[in-house]
């Protein structure tokens, strides 16, 4: 989808997940690079994206940082005091990979088993999860989409449903902190940044998990429930073309086909003709593997 908007602007993608922010600066000095070398630096890796996010004085989960082997002491007794945390991989984790659970016992031999830079981060008590989608043009005008509220399973996002069952005020807190992310990276382009949602009685209302410079999977119902969807609207920032409207004409429950679920494609069609199916054309079906997703759109209910 991102292909076809893109060849149709002249714009060229790659797999941002895999360029070091080194060849970005290279690039740069040719071309024009959106997202730039900075988000790349942040975004690829956890422990420069938590300095980062904590750099703005901007709420994330209590977490130590784990980068060689002395760095066990602080990480065990930020254990022992969290009582349970994730350990999670700095660089290349993805829906839920790269992560572990650990108990004060199995700290060590978990960060030895991944061997590389970690985050372990305390395991927050969270009411729910949502996500802002917004799209930043170079001028740094910004335009979101409504916050979707996330579901995962195993750390794998299964769906998204908009509106979020979350206040006016909450929705635009969570712009704001989105807003001062994309400047302060000075982003262009689509940006997903996930939040945590925490219990009324939290003082801290909303925790940043992770931020996702691209299209964001919780932003895929854009396709069928928005004027102009965040695919479309991402390659026209980075082509620096006007942005469309993120304006929302329906409610609307996207639902990832994972693994197996994609067999059932056309079970889904036939037993529901409101469904849109997108099937991603992978080669191969892998247990929790994303291969495409199904879009159930609703009229749009009073607010
Ligand atoms: N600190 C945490 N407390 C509770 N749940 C968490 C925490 N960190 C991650 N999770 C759960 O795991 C999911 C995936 O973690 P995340 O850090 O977003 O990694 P990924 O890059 O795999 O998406 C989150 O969406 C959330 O459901
Ligand atoms: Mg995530």
């Amino acid at each position: 989808m991102l292909a076809q908007f893109a060849s149709a602007c002249g714009v060229v993608t790659f797999e941002f997940e895999n360029v070091p922010a080194a060849t970005f600066r290279m690039i740069a000095r040719h071309s024009p690079v959106r997202p730039c070398a900075r988000t790349a630096e942040v975004a690829q890796d956890r422990i420069a994206e938590k300095r980062f996010l904590t750099s703005l004085g901007l709420p994330i989960a209590p977490h130590a940082t784990l980068e060689c082997e002395e760095d066990l002491v602080a990480a065990a007794a930020f254990l022992a005091s969290a009582g349970r945390a994730i350990l999670k991989r700095a660089r290349n984790g993805y829906d839920g990979k790269g992560q572990s659970r650990v108990a004060s016992a199995e700290l060590e031999e978990s960060y030895k088993a991944f061997g590389c830079p970690c985050v372990l981060e305390a395991i927050l008590p969270f009411k729910t999860e949502i996500s802002v989608i917004a799209v930043r043009e170079a001028s740094g005008a910004m335009q979101f989409y409504d916050c979707p509220e996330n579901n995962h399973a195993g750390g794998i996002l299964r769906s998204s449903e908009v509106p979020a069952p979350i206040s006016p005020e909450l929705q635009s807190a969570a712009q704001s902190i989105t807003e001062r992310i994309a400047a302060a990276l000075g982003y262009v382009g689509v940006l997903g940044v996930e939040l945590f949602v925490m219990p009324e009685d939290d003082a801290v209302p909303l925790r940043v998990n992770e931020i996702a410079p691209r299209v964001h999977n919780s932003g895929h119902w854009t396709l069928d429930a928005c004027i102009i969807s965040q695919f479309e609207n991402h390659i026209r920032a980075v082509a620096g073309w006007p942005l469309g409207s993120t304006n929302r004409h329906s409610d609307a429950t996207m639902t990832n086909l994972l693994g197996d679920d994609v067999r059932a494609w056309r079970d889904i069609l036939q037993n529901d003709p409101s469904a849109s199916l997108y099937l991603y054309g992978k080669s191969s079906i892998r247990a929790g593997r994303k291969l495409g997703h199904v879009t159930r759109i609703q009229p749009r209910k009073k607010k």
